[in-house]
């Protein structure tokens, strides 16, 4: 497994162009699966989670090529083949196929999956949305097996707003008989991408990015020509890592108004940050302040950056309490920020972090995508030379990390794995 070397110390300076966005660019590939004919995605992030996404839609007869960062997706010989467990257990996004497969072909079959570790990620919501409009589910070795005659429009009213479940209901919905109404739905900007390219395919959907969406199911969908959102995760992570190491960056790309909570936390901490056209630009002079944060479906504030806030907080001045509500589980990377030095405890689903005055570097682990972006957040602004194994789990989500950090100035460099063969 690769590891990643940083030195800490060193403020960033300079302009990240922001890719686009992981948890858009997925669902807007699993789509596709309803279009005939050609397909193009472009701003997709060259990360490993969508190389997966792409062996999945490979198993599924879809024909794939890249074309820079387009990714050009050819559906003339799609068909409902089985999603096999390698695939979903590297990336639980896979099951996002099950929705439109159910709708195209009346039949799916996707492993049960595994994914990041962080807590119980059930899909009990998916399941039950999608037999709501008339899919019968069963397991069958380690597999899960959708039928339906025909779906058919429904009102489902999640328990939860979950993001992947409003997604798969969302794409059976739109070629389901009938209208279809999700109440308490996800309202995630990549929810909102992926509505919008399935309006482009030629979907009639209303409310989405508010709670109730609103879904008329349609025959026959055509291909598209889409750009990708930017990355807010990636986005809100450099913003977070020159607020804690110091500097100035420029976030070429990002937008300020899907980032509005994390922008505004970051500004109780003591950043200077312009929204422009162009991008953000966020810049640091000082040690950070204590803030209090609470996770929350968007627009609350994003469970994917509350592991990079924790380790801005971890130096912060003053004690911050940080509250995690959307997963259970998810304050496992904790005890890598303490060994190097941070004074963070957990009870449940709260945090107290109360800020040292400098965090030490230790040998430590990404645990998984985003507590991997924590530890590299910790490791530039730490003393000394901090080790991060496992990088692997941050290349699922980040395209070039260390180029990007080190063309701002950071002092990072991986070290390959070596191969059994040479070892
Ligand atoms: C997506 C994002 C992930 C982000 C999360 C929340 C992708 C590929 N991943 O994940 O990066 O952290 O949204 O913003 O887009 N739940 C159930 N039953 C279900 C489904 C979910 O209980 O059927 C629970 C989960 O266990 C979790 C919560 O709902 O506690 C939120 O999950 P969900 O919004 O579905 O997240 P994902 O779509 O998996």
């Amino acid at each position: 497994m690769d590891r990643l070397l940083v030195t800490g110390g060193t403020p960033l300076d300079g302009t990240v162009e922001i890719a686009g966005a992981k948890n858009s660019a997925l669902k807007l590939m699993a789509a596709v699966v309803l279009a005939d004919g050609r397909s193009t995605v472009r701003n997709v992030p060259r990360i490993q989670d969508c190389f997966t996404m792409v062996e999945v839609l490979e198993h599924l007869g879809v024909g794939c090529a890249w074309a820079g960062d387009a990714l050009v997706l050819e559906t003339t010989d799609v068909r409902p083949a089985e999603t096999p467990y390698d695939l979903v257990s590297r990336m639980r996004a896979s099951i996002l196929v099950l929705g439109p497969l159910l709708a195209r072909f009346g039949n799916a079959r996707v492993a049960m999956p595994g994914g990041c570790n962080i807590g119980s990620r059930a899909i009990d919501l998916h399941i039950r949305g999608l037999e709501k409009m008339g899919a019968r589910f069963s397991s069958e070795h380690g597999f899960l097996v959708g039928e339906t005659t025909g779906l058919r429009g429904a009102v489902v009213n999640l328990d939860f707003p979950s993001v992947g479940a409003t997604e798969n209901v969302l794409m059976a919905a739109v070629a389901a008989r009938g209208n279809t109404v999700i109440e308490n739905a996800a309202r995630e900007p990549e929810l909102v991408d992926l509505a919008d390219f399935l309006v482009e395919m030629g979907a009639r959907i209303d409310g989405v990015g508010t709670p109730t969406i609103e879904i008329q199911g349609v025959e026959g969908f055509g291909p598209v020509d889409h750009t990708v959102i930017p990355d807010r995760v990636e986005a809100g992570t450099y913003a977070i890592a020159v607020c804690s190491a110091g500097g100035r960056l420029v976030l070429s790309g990002a937008r300020a108004d899907h980032m509005d909570l994390v922008l505004s936390k970051l500004a109780d901490a003591g950043a200077d940050v312009v929204a422009t056209d162009a991008g953000v630009v966020i810049s640091m002079g000082s040690r950070p302040r204590c803030v209090d944060l609470v996770t929350l479906p968007y627009p609350g504030f994003p469970t994917d950056l509350q592991p990079q806030m924790m380790a801005l907080l971890a130096s912060a001045e003053g004690t911050s309490i940080v509250t995690e509500n959307v997963f259970e589980g998810r304050f496992m990377f904790v005890d890598e920020l303490n060994r190097m030095g941070a004074d963070i405890r957990t009870e449940g689903h709260h945090a107290v972090i109360r800020g040292v005055e400098r965090l030490s570097a230790a040998p430590v682990r990404a645990l998984d995508i985003r507590a991997g972006a924590a530890m590299v957040i910790a490791a530039l602004t730490a003393d000394g030379v901090t080790e991060i194994e496992d990088m692997y789990h941050v290349d699922r989500g980040y395209q070039d990390m260390e180029a990007k950090l080190a063309a701002l100035g950071a002092v990072v460099r991986r070290e390959r794995e070596r191969s059994p063969a040479l070892s």
